[in-house]
């Protein structure tokens, strides 16, 4: 595995690949739910490059970028372990000079659900992203449907600035007892985590109700407010793919979206019905 830190030395070097690229960037403290992206990508692409930055410019003041969890050596086997050609490793001064151009997430979809509590959040999502597939110019870039709104908007984000990649949605993995695996989960004690299962158990719940035909926004909604309550709620939602509010879930276009606060941690979730 090759590993580059500079962008404009990667630039150059993957310009002696004529072949397929699959690209997964991640903020590094890698588990398995990466390993299924990087699966996904040596799948779909003869060569297969990973980036690893904790990017500064997606947390806002106050938030955890000092304590989010760093296991650079650890990480780097794991992209070895699981066949990853190159690894890219650039430092904050390599990604971002001084006075920056900058992308703004969308007025409405940016500033919703995760966007409300973080406002500017989704502008250094953007702006990242947009760096890192203008570095690697990847035929297919890979991203998990935990994140949906993320996800949601680098769509918006390729479609509309006519960018030349294509999105590959890759589906959550979840612990044996179904919370979805975070970054973030070692955060938790034993009893936040815990309390974390109120998540998956909520959702498990409205996929029971949907497929006993209670299909209502209210119905659903409230009954996993209760199965979340006392947990912090930043939101229940339900979305269709485009991410407009559905009054009720329409199967094969809705996503139910949850997202809570256990202890210091956020923890989201998400099913796609
Ligand atoms: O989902 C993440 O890990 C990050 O938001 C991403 C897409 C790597 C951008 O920093």
């Amino acid at each position: 595995m090759k590993i580059i830190s500079s962008p404009l030395e990667l630039k150059n070097y993957l310009k002696n690949y004529n072949c397929s690229i699959g690209f997964v960037p991640t903020m590094g403290a890698l588990h398995e739910g990466h390993i299924s992206l990087i699966k996904k990508a040596k799948e779909q692409n003869e060569v297969v490059v990973v980036s690893i930055f904790l990017n500064p410019t997606q947390f806002l003041k106050g938030e955890d970028l000092d304590k989010y969890p760093k296991k650079d050596e650890a990480d780097k086997k794991i992209c070895e372990l699981s066949g990853v050609d190159i690894l890219f490793f650039p430092q904050v001064s390599d990604m971002y000079g001084v006075d920056e151009v900058t992308l703004l997430a969308p007025k409405v979809r940016g500033y919703v659900l995760e966007g409300s509590s973080r406002p500017s959040h989704f502008n250094g999502v953007l702006t990242v992203v947009m760096k890192l597939l203008n570095i690697v110019n990847p035929t297919r870039a890979y991203f998990g449907k935990k994140d949906a709104q993320q996800l949601n908007l680098i769509f918006l984000m390729v479609k509309q600035l006519f960018m030349d990649v294509e999105i590959v949605p890759v589906d959550t993995v979840r612990e044996k007892d179904a919370l979805a695996l975070s970054s973030r989960n070692v955060f938790l004690t034993e009893h936040q985590r815990e309390e974390a299962l109120k998540i998956p158990s909520s959702l498990r719940s409205a996929t029971a109700m949907v497929t006993k035909g209670v299909l209502g926004y209210e119905e659903i909604t409230s009954n996993m407010r209760e199965i979340l309550s006392p947990l912090e709620i930043f939101y229940v939602e339900i979305l269709d793919r485009e991410f407009n509010r559905l009054s009720k879930v329409e199967i094969g276009n809705t996503i139910i979206l949850v997202e809570v606060k256990v202890g210091n941690t956020r923890l989201l979730d998400n099913i796609w019905l």
